[in-house]
Parts: C-alpha cells; structure tokens; sequence
C-alpha cells in the first residue's frame, strides 16, 4: 500500500480527520460523506468528492480505509457495511455504538473480517494524560486513595439539534473521562451513583450531574458534569491541546490523589512532602512538569495510518475498551434513571 486510499464519513467532528489527512502525506483522501452546507463547506475546502449518502460511497469508492464520525446509532450500520465492501482499517468515533448490542456486533464483525478496529478515543494520545499515566505506572504518587474530575461546558443553543437532544453529556462527554480514568490508572470501575439534572434546558436528557466512582481496586471518584454552564474546568478548555479552542485559563479537569502526593491536570503540577518535613503544617512542595501538548485527534488519525500499514498491530483503543466504557456510562445513565447504586458486572 503506498497511500492509504481513505474516506471521512460526517463532516462535523469528521471535519477534523478530513483536514488533517489533507496535510498527512500518506494518505489520499478520496471522498467524504455527508450533507448539508457544512458538509459541502468542507468537502469544498479538503477537494474530495462528497456522497450525502454513505452506501453509495461504499459502492463507488474503493477504499483501503475508512474514519467514521457519524451519528452515533449509525455507527453499527456504517461499520456492517464498511465491511461489506471490504474494507479492513476502520477508525470509529466514540461511542463505539449506543448499545452494548451494536457494540458487540461491531467488535465480532472485524474479527470475523479482519479489520482493523479503532475507537476514538483521542485523549489516549493526549501527552499530558501519557505523562500522568507514566507517573502513576512508576509509582510515584504512591496508592491512588481517590481522584477529583469535572467537564463544565456551555454548549451554544445550535449544538441541540436532531440525534444531539436525545443523547446528553453522560454518553457525549462523560464517556472520555471514564476512559481516561481508566486508561491513566489501570483501575476498574465497581460502582456507580449518580443524581443527574435537567434544569437548565428541561429537555428528556440530563444537562448536568454528579457521579461517585467506586473502583475495583478501593480508590473513589467524585465527577460534576454540565454541558450548559461556563467554565473552564474542563479538559477541551483547559488542556491546550484541542484544535478549535483557544482560551485557556490555568484551570485543571483532574486531581489525582495518592498517598505520596497529588497531581493536577492538565496544569501538570505534582504537590508533595519532603520525608523530613512530612505533614500538613510543613512546606508543601509543588514541581511543575514541561510536555508537549500536541492535537490528541492528529496524534490519533497518525496511530491508525501506522495501524493501516502495518506499523503498529494493537489499537491504541480496541473495541473491547470502547465497549467496556460504553458499559461504565451505560451504568452511569441507569443509575441516574432509577436513582441507586448500579454494580458493574
Ligand atoms: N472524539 C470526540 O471528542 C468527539 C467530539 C464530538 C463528536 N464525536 C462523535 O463524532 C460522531 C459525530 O458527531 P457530530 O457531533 O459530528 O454529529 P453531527 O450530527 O453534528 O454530524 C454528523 C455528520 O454525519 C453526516 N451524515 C449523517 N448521515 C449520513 C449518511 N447516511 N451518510 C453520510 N453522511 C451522513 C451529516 O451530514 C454530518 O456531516 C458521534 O459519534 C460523536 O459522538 C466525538
């Protein structure tokens, strides 16, 4: 394979993929799909032929690799019929599918054909989370006793549109901190509880809630998500790393506690105690730590082209992970429905 013959399909958060396969000199963006004006914007600005309909694209388009960044309950759909037309490199946006079902047919599906299996979850290629993952991995905060987190965002009035009123910031969002928090430690979820909220847009979805975590391994997390009040106490405002946000205000998304110190994210601050002046009334000591931040969603669409040619062999986020969150939030979403604690299996 020289080039990776390579078709973008849904043109919103797909936009991103489309522009930088533009700028990757090892991939020839043949087509893209989708419809409406924004699509027809980008399709105009990247010089591929635009399908509104990704059946047809699949017909006529061959292709060696496919990113897929449509609604979530086409996921499934998308992926059956990517297969159908032999296509063996697929990158999937997150959620891997709406349901544990689609999920599943979407993970026997590639193995069955062979394929390449990528979820995007780009924060597993974000430099500040592989940093704090190697420190934890190196033992450096010591035992993890419990983590703090929180996604606050203002989401704009346009943004509550079609599938985007039916799914809220438990599956949208809360789903890259599940997998973040799992991907960093290592550990397990238990049990969840959450008291969610609809008071802001007293829509059928939650606009904000809280979550306990109960991990496998002991540790706690308490986690507050809204995605209707500003803020900057989010990863996509605080971490410098994300494309289309330019403000950043010093805050961090994530403390992580351990009985040797304390780590913050993304200001990648790690607070502790001199052995010979250990206790609260000592000096508490801060180091600050230097990393590149450079776009998770490039670093990602880069790891899947070394996934297409053969480079790299194990998906940096397999199907079976991005089930195993979807599992978490799907938890997540029932104890906020029923209002008790959910066990995970
Ligand atoms: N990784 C992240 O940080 C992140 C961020 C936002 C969205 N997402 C995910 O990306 C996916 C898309 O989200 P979105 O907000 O861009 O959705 P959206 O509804 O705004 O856009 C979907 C796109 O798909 C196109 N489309 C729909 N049906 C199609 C069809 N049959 N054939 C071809 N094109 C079709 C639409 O024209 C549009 O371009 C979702 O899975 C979402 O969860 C991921």
């Amino acid at each position: 394979m020289e080039k990776v013959r390579l078709a973008v399909l849904g043109l919103n958060q797909g936009a991103k993929a489309a522009r930088d396969s533009v700028e990757n000199p090892e991939i020839d963006l043949v087509a893209v799909g989708g419809f409406g004006e924004q699509a027809e914007a980008v399709a105009a600005e990247v010089g591929a032929p635009l399908y509104a309909d990704y059946q047809d694209l699949f017909d006529k388009v061959e292709l060696d690799a496919v990113v897929i960044a449509l609604p979530n309950g086409l996921h499934w759909p998308a992926v059956d019929s990517a297969l159908k037309a032999g296509i063996k490199n697929i990158l999937l946006e997150k959620p891997i599918a709406d349901t544990v079902e689609d999920a599943q047919n979407i993970i026997d599906a590639c193995h069955e054909a062979g394929a390449n299996l990528l979820i995007g979850h780009q924060r597993r290629s974000s430099a500040t989370m592989l940093f704090l993952k190697k420190f934890i991995a190196e033992g450096k905060l010591g035992d993890i006793v419990g983590i703090q987190c929180s996604e606050i965002y203002a989401k704009p009035d346009s943004y509550f549109t079609g599938w985007h009123t039916e799914s809220g910031p438990l599956l949208i969002n809360a789903i890259h901190d599940v997998d973040d928090l799992h991907y960093i430690t290592g550990m397990k979820v238990k049990s969840v509880y959450v008291a969610s909220r609809n008071s802001i847009r007293h829509g059928k979805i939650e606009d904000s809630a809280s979550v306990i975590f109960e991990y496998e391994e002991g540790p706690t997390c308490t986690f507050f998500i809204s995605d209707g009040t500003p803020g900057p106490w989010g990863y996509d405002l605080a971490a410098q790393e994300m494309h289309f946000i330019d403000c950043y205000h010093g805050e961090n998304s994530l403390r992580v506690f351990g009985t040797k110190g304390s780590f913050g994210l993304p200001n990648m601050d790690f607070y502790y105690y001199l052995p010979e002046r250990y206790g609260w009334t000592e000096p508490l000591q801060k180091k600050h730590f230097e990393v590149g931040r450079p776009d998770p969603a490039t670093a990602t669409l880069n790891h899947f082209i070394d996934l297409c040619k053969g480079r790299e062999t194990v998906p940096r986020c397999t199907g079976e992970e991005g089930l195993a969150t979807l599992k978490v939030v799907r938890a997540l979403l029932k104890s906020a429905e029923t209002h008790q604690v959910v066990e995970l299996d």
